[in-house]
């Protein structure tokens, strides 16, 4: 067994210390050492895409990526959305538009979405479609997926221009 190092790692703007091997990935850390277990694991070898979270803003898939690594990023999982019990916008999207059903996938497709959004605000249908291609779902078809997210890009469009209006 490697030696454990010290790693101090900030998730959801908390800074969090913790002792891992070297080997330690990014997903078992995040759920094994600090009980954020809304980052799922499916196939641990970057194929499925439900361990993505946003490292530094952009959508990483935390099975591939060693803990150590993250040290000095800004790492942030799918318990950053929504607040005090209310769902954000993306999460309503899927729930209103059936974007999910074990929901085993739905982290990261939600994680994928809002990294890729907040990169691409304008993208249309197509772009959504393309992004979310990166991920794997074994039960909704993807249709009701891309539709939340299409919807969602469009919501936040129509809110930001009014807001440049107002
Ligand atoms: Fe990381 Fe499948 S668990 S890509
Ligand atoms: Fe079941 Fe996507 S909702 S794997």
């Amino acid at each position: 067994m490697s030696e454990r190092q010290l790693v101090v790692l900030t998730v959801n703007d908390t800074e969090h210390e913790i002792l891992v091997e070297p080997r330690r990935t990014l997903s078992d850390a995040l759920r094994h050492d600090l009980e954020l277990t809304g980052t799922h694991v499916g196939c641990e070898h970057g194929v499925c895409g439900a361990c993505t979270v946003l490292v530094d803003g952009a959508p990483v898939r935390a099975c591939l990526m060693f803990a150590v690594q993250a040290e000095g990023s800004r790492v942030t999982t799918v318990e950053s959305l929504g607040h005090d019990g209310e769902l954000s916008d993306l999460q309503q999207a899927f729930s209103s538009h059936h974007g999910l059903q074990c929901g085993f996938c739905t982290p990261g497709f939600l994680m994928l979405a809002e990294g890729f959004l907040a990169d691409e605000p304008d993208a249309d249908r197509d772009a959504v479609r393309d992004a979310l291609s990166a991920n794997l779902c074994r039960c909704t078809g993807y249709q009701t997926v891309v539709d939340a997210v299409a919807d969602v890009a469009t919501r936040r469009r129509t809110s930001a221009s009014k807001e440049t209006r107002s």
